[in-house]
């Protein structure tokens, strides 16, 4: 008989809301349509921002938004997105699609909806074609409260009040689409850069983060950490809060990617495989960031992951538009426990994409908008943020899969709420075959009883349209039964399930 057993003795740390991030980029249909209509548009909005999807976002209580890029950030030069619209600056979107960008979305725009949105923001500037003083000057007109410059010209732009950045990411990909240096150059280069993102107001520190690995580069990770060490500075940490990492998972590779809907069995496992591969990655790259920060006071930030397949048949390649359907669902269930069980390292991490790119948890087409099965795994695990992490471990599991992509038949992840509530996460992984696992409690006497259970679950290729836009839905769970202080529950094949227990 499978067990999960939970140690509510054994706290493990404290899960940050950050971790439930997302990311928005100007790419595609994100910004412009999927978040941002303009205040003309006939589809329902506040100061530009669509009601329907910033309603949906809150619902799943966003945390942090991490924006203007990616790739784009790296291009971006962020006066051309100030002052009266008609006179901003038209540039071509290089990287997405070669279209044009009229920078009609800008800072203004951002704080705005991270104010609707009621979420930390997190700023990605360009060191790649950027300058030391644009970038310096971009934080001054963000968050500097006086006299000066940049601060005169936000207040001459209709905002008198300085705004607050929480994350400050220096580059992007600059071992790639940021300008593809070598890790010691981007080091040297960061150290340089981060010493003009200045705290204007020390009350609210700028959390810094550096630009970290691609995948497995571990390489990147550890001449990073060693060129901007300095023994010389003890508060080492102070030249950086984070350091990021990218990782997404691509089935086929990431030349043939694969598709988002269209799959067999065993391209279901080999994505799971992919997927749990996070693991590995935050482990390893966390031992060699040990080495130079054993105190843990740099967090990992793993500000791009999620699913890339093929573009969804006749839509711009440069757009990067998938469909979503339990596979990603058991993707984001699997990924988000990985962070859980790691958040003494894992501080941040953003889903790519919020809207309309990549797995997104929200999809649009004109005034319609559907929630994708991502959605409500977030919506399901959004009870984790801000819990204590709870020891927690599954015995009696097999694996499940096909040749080579054999997967743990069940992962999870269990936290405790300032309440006093238990939210235990479980993805079933198989594609066919359901599960009993007993969830019991060491040296506890307490008996337990069930809150609130939700699940979703479906056929694996099941998603969501816009004819059918609730086939994939949160939904109740019934398929539990007491079993001596704890529960028994019976997962469904391809399931996300939250018990919440008290
Ligand atoms: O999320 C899409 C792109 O993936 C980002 O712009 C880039 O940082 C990464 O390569």
């Amino acid at each position: 008989m499978a067990k999960l057993m939970i140690n509510r003795n054994k706290k493990e740390g404290t899960i940050a809301p950050e971790i439930y991030g997302h990311f928005s980029e100007h790419l595609g249909r994100c910004i412009y349509e999927g978040l941002y209509v303009g205040e003309n548009s006939e589809i329902p909005n506040v100061n530009g921002m669509r009601t329907d999807v910033v309603e949906a976002l809150k619902e799943i209580k966003i945390p942090v938004l991490r924006w203007p890029g990616g790739c784009f950030a790296d291009e971006y030069h962020w006066k051309d997105g100030i002052g009266p619209k008609e006179n901003r600056k038209k540039m071509v979107n290089t990287h997405w699609g070669g279209v044009v960008e009229d920078n009609s979305f800008g800072t203004h725009e951002f704080f705005e909806l991270c104010r609707q949105l009621g979420c930390k923001t997190y700023i990605n500037g360009n060191l790649g074609s950027g300058t030391v003083q644009e970038m310096s000057e971009w934080v001054e007109y963000m968050t500097f409260n006086g006299v000066s410059p940049m601060a005169d010209l936000r207040k001459k732009n209709g905002h008198e009040e300085p705004w607050t950045i929480d994350y400050f990411g220096v580059g992007n990909e600059n071992w790639g689409c940021g300008g593809n240096m070598r890790p010691q150059y981007y080091a040297d280069e960061y150290r340089r850069y981060q010493t003009y993102v200045r705290n204007y107001d020390p009350q609210k520190p700028i959390q810094k983060i550096c630009g970290g690995a691609n995948v497995d580069d571990y390489d990147w990770t550890r001449k990073v950490l060693e060129t901007t060490h300095d023994h010389t500075v003890p508060e080492f940490h102070g030249f950086m809060d984070g350091l990021s990492l990218h990782y997404y998972v691509h089935p086929e590779g990431w030349e043939i990617k694969g598709s988002a809907t269209d799959f067999d069995e065993e391209v279901w496992y080999k994505t799971l495989k992919k997927a749990l591969y996070m693991e590995t990655l935050v482990e390893r790259h966390g031992k060699i960031m040990d080495q130079y920060d054993p105190d843990k006071k740099i967090g990992m930030i793993v500000d791009e992951w999620g699913c890339w397949f093929t573009v969804e048949p006749g839509t711009n390649p440069g757009f990067l538009y998938q469909q979503n359907t339990i596979r990603d669902a058991l993707v984001a269930g699997i990924t988000l426990n990985i962070f859980n069980k790691h958040c003494d390292r894992v501080k941040m991490a953003n889903l790519a994409q919020m809207v309309n790119v990549l797995q997104s948890v929200i999809l649009t087409e004109g005034p319609k908008m559907i929630k994708t099965p991502t959605y409500h795994v977030f919506h399901m695990y959004r009870h984790h943020q801000g819990a204590t992490l709870l020891n927690s471990t599954l015995t009696g599991v097999g694996e499940t899969g096909i040749g080579e992509w054999k997967v743990p038949e069940v992962t999870e992840s269990v936290s405790e709420d300032a309440e006093h509530i238990i939210t235990v996460t479980l993805n079933n992984l198989s594609a066919d075959e359901e599960k009993e696992i007993e969830i019991a409690f060491a040296g506890d006497e307490h008996v337990y009883s069930v809150k609130e259970a939700k699940v979703v679950s479906a056929e694996m290729h099941a998603h969501n349209t816009f004819d059918v836009p609730e086939l994939v839905k949160e939904e109740e769970f019934t398929a539990y039964k007491k079993c001596g202080n704890g529960i028994k529950v019976m997962l469904p094949p391809c399931s996300v399930v939250e018990l919440r227990l008290q």
